[in-house]
């Protein structure tokens, strides 16, 4: 089997990255492990950044995003039992678009399917061929235990973080950054109305709580726990409960109903930056190039970013042979990836309680929300960044 660019991993960079190139007569295989209803299922992103939203209409996925997705004008930060408000469109000019991750996933497998174009489920990349000069392979397994072999001009290696593109990449080739922060999120996914018009996050003495959405009818909530926190010992009710405290529902916080819940999960907080994005033939794109902390929402927008960069540069290759973008990919990429680090960050310290924080750092992190939701200058700055940074 040949193709020009053989993906691996059918998350929203793989398959972004074939739509992108199908919209400019690029050939591309999109390879994934797992079933088609297994990555349609898994609950994860929710917030579409200005450009990211932008980004799927101009390729013509935009329609149910548009009659599905809820418009966000704002957020709200909560502390000292109050809330505050962000207004990204008056400091911006710019909204986001609530609409999960799995949603962008099945749009973008319908639309490849419609056009008869492949993605091979449940079959398995054992291993990449990127150091030829002239060309590049993949070596597949299917789910019946056969091999073969795709023969590319490139690999995209847009398979997570616990893929086997980075892997392949000899330790010696490769400078990594990593940060591993000394909490981690219970999130749950339930059946009740929003807490709220707009997404709220707070920060309490217990830990950080969020209060997102899905449609008007599903709530996505998140607390803040240990690294190691078991899931047996969060019962529903315990949750709820939980998250009243934080929100101070009783005290005039507002109101949480409860609902069936769905879906409950822990999610490790980490960032994590591949000094090179591109391997000979190989290009790194997504998670399998980098994490950023979920506070602010920023994993799967930087993976469309990613994959935008890169098919405009393997777009002017085939063009005209040119390599100037594509050598330039890893860096322009990281130029950005860097910024979304600084913001994760930011979000992640401000908002949640560090058990090594002392009386010190804790006034500092309570001046840090008075600044930020009473100067304009500050507030504009948190705007920017949670709308999205334009595209270089
Ligand atoms: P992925 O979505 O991980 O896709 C990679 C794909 O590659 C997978 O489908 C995998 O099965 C496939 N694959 C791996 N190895 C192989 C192989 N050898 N052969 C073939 N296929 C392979 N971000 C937020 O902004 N907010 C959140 O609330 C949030 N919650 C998250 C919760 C969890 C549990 C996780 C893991 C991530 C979460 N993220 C969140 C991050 C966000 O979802 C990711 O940044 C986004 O999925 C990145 O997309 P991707 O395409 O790069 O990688
Ligand atoms: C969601 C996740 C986030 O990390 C975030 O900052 C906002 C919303 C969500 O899953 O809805």
């Amino acid at each position: 089997m040949r193709t020009q660019v053989a993906i691996v991993g059918a998350g929203p960079a793989g398959l972004m990255l074939a739509h992108l190139l199908h919209c400019n007569g690029i050939e591309a295989i999109v390879v994934e492990t797992r079933s088609r209803a297994y990555i349609e299922r898994r609950v994860r992103a929710g917030v579409l950044e200005h450009e990211t939203a932008r980004l799927l209409d101009e390729t013509g996925l935009g329609a149910r995003m548009h009659r599905e997705g809820l418009v966000h004008r704002g957020i709200e930060l909560r502390f000292a039992d109050r809330n505050y408000r962000i207004d990204f469109e008056e400091l911006t000019g710019k909204t986001v678009l609530v609409y999960g991750q799995q949603e962008v996933v099945k749009d973008l497998i319908d639309a490849r399917l419609a056009a008869g174009l492949p993605i091979l489920f449940e079959h398995e990349v054992v291993s990449l061929d990127v150091g030829d000069p002239a060309g590049a392979s993949i070596r597949v397994r299917s789910a019946d235990g056969s091999e073969y072999t795709i023969d590319a001009d490139f690999v995209a290696g847009c398979d997570g973080f616990h893929g086997i593109g980075r892997a392949t990449i000899p330790e010696s080739d490769q400078t990594v950054y990593d940060h591993t922060f000394p909490f981690a999120w219970l999130g749950i996914l339930a059946e009740s109305p929003p807490v709220s018009e707009e997404l709220i996050y707070a920060n309490h003495e217990r830990g950080f709580a969020l209060v997102s959405m899905r449609s008007r009818t599903v709530s996505r909530m998140y607390l803040q726990c240990a690294n190691d926190e078991d899931l047996d010992e969060w019962p529903d009710e315990r949750f709820w409960q939980e998250l009243r405290v934080r929100f101070g529902s009783e005290r005039g916080g507002p109101v949480i109903s409860e609902g069936t819940v769905l879906q409950k999960g822990i999610t490790p907080m980490r960032s994590f930056v591949c000094g090179s994005m591109r391997y000979r033939r190989l290009f790194l794109a997504g998670d399998s190039a980098h994490i950023v902390p979920p506070t602010g929402a920023k994993g799967m927008n930087l993976a469309i970013a990613d994959v935008r960069v890169l098919a405009r540069a393997l777009e002017g290759w085939y063009a005209s042979g040119s390599t100037t973008l594509l050598d330039g990919y890893s860096e322009t990429c990281l130029r950005r990836v860097w910024k979304t680090q600084r913001f994760s960050t930011y979000m992640t310290r401000i908002l949640h309680t560090f058990a090594s924080d002392g009386p010190f750092e804790r006034n500092v992190q309570r001046a840090e929300l008075d600044y930020v939701t009473s100067s304009r200058a500050a507030a504009t700055s948190l705007a920017e960044s949670y709308v999205g940074l334009p595209f270089e």
